[in-house]
């Protein structure tokens, strides 16, 4: 079934929205709980097609996932791992299913894990990956589009990336947390979600040190030192920011509840740049709005803490209409622009130059019909269809399905005028 949205466009948007658990965070936790030989149940689980594809992952393996939709938890027992295997069929359709190569080779010392490719939005490697694992002793071949690792065993070792990798970072901590002494991850990266894996892995058992910072230091420990827990995963940042811009951009006044205001803290400061009011009403909540046009900004996205990549379309969004010229630069991935050829047909002027865009501010957008090409793109062109003048079509829905939980309906809950349709 072809889902698509249709949005009627010019609504302010109004009320309360609440953000669920964390996608990038959450699917690192459900690959982390094949190390412990036991039940572990994780909270404020969101409902998303990358959740369940990681479930299909871990019960491939031979774990035993419960999915309780009211409660938002998971509950997985990994007692038994029957497999090592994580085909390609599943790892394809979800890049964050690699994280399970670090997690195998920490419960069964081997593992074979489908390459995953580039995507839509680059090329993104998997090189870091691999070197860190032969660091800590794996022989790692590649055969038939697969990695096949082994290890007799894992010894803790230094570990310097080139850049600041996410995924990297996650499966080198991983698959350190049993190997015999200490690990040293520099130049790790330092995103919330790293924060929350560690947590989860100390509460487990484990002894991971330094997250949040440039350095993690992973203490090996013996398997028996595991044991099952219950976990609640952080909010999602990202959904968060999403909110904030489709509040802003449709010149509302909305209350974001469920998150940690501080991992907002380089897009916030832009967005009250450009002329938004953002207040703190308590730990986990913020009210955003806005009245008169935005001023344009220029920005750069880089690793945490600094400008997030995975909000650089909304952003752009904003920009489209703004006062002014603005400048962004993705520093991130080669090809995270897909939005812009959707939004030009929506009346705005960007030129784009590899890596930079230059955005001009329109008066106003017009509705159209566009597609999302990835997660984020689709969720900017969302944004720009509740901006504009007229009915904006949004096709290709099954890339934002991957990230939002219920995207139209909390939209809607906020005053849009969006319904989710299908022509078949
Ligand atoms: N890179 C390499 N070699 C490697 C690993 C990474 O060259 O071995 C490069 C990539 O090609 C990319 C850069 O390093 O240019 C950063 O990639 P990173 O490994 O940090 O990204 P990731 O772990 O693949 C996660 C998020 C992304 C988010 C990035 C950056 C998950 C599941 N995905 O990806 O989220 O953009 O970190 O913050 O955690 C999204 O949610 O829409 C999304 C794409």
């Amino acid at each position: 079934m072809v889902e698509k949205l249709k949005i009627q466009g010019g609504e302010a948007l109004k009320g309360e929205v609440s953000v669920g658990g964390a996608k990038n965070s959450v699917l690192k936790l459900l690959a982390a709980t094949i190390l412990v030989k036991g039940s572990t149940k994780i909270y404020n689980v969101p409902h998303l097609t990358d959740v369940d594809i990681m479930l299909n992952v871990l019960s491939g393996l031979g774990a035993q996932c419960v999915y309780n939709k009211e409660e938002k938890s998971v509950v997985i027992n990994s007692e038994n791992i029957t497999s090592i295997t994580a085909r390609y069929e599943l790892v394809s359709k979800m890049r964050a299913s690699f994280i399970i190569l670090g997690a195998l080779m920490s419960r069964c010392r081997e593992a074979i894990v489908a390459l995953p490719g580039g995507c839509a939005i680059g090329e993104r490697r998997v090189d870091f990956h691999i070197k860190g694992l032969e660091t800590l002793g794996c022989e790692c071949k590649i055969e038939d589009g697969y990695v096949i690792a082994n290890a007799s065993k894992l010894i803790g070792s230094l570990i310097c990336f080139d850049i600041p990798s996410v995924g990297a970072t996650e499966n080198i901590m991983l698959a350190s947390v049993l190997a015999e002494g200490s690990t040293r991850i520099q130049n790790a990266a330092q995103e919330p979600e790293i924060i929350d894996l560690a947590n989860f892995l100390n509460t487990m058992g484990a002894d991971v040190n330094g997250a949040g910072t440039s350095e993690i230091i992973i203490n090996g420990v013996k398997p028996d030192h595991l044991h099952s827990i219950e976990y609640t995963t952080i909010p999602d940042r990202i959904e968060a920011g999403t909110y904030m811009t489709a509040i802003i951009a449709t010149k509302g006044k909305g209350i974001i509840r469920n998150i940690y205001p501080a991992h907002l803290t380089f897009f916030t400061n832009k967005l009250l740049k450009m002329g938004a009011n953002i207040k703190l009403l308590d730990p986990t909540s913020m009210e955003v709005s806005c009245k008169n046009r935005l001023n344009s900004i220029n920005f750069i996205t880089q690793p945490y803490p600094g400008f997030p990549t995975d909000l650089q379309s909304m952003a752009m969004a904003l920009l489209t209409t703004s006062n002014g010229v603005g400048i962004i630069t993705e520093s991130l991935y080669e090809n995270r622009f897909m939005q812009v050829q959707h939004l030009l047909r929506m009346g705005a002027d960007i030129h784009q130059d590899r890596n930079h865009a230059i955005i001009k501010g329109v008066r106003r957008l017009t509705g159209a019909t566009v597609a999302a090409s990835d997660l984020r793109a689709g969720a900017s062109l969302v944004v720009a269809g509740l901006m504009a003048n007229g009915t904006t079509i949004v096709e290709n829905l099954h890339h934002v399905d991957r990230g939002y939980e219920k995207f139209d309906e909390k939209l809607r809950a906020l005053g849009g005028n969006i319904i989710r349709y299908s022509d078949d």
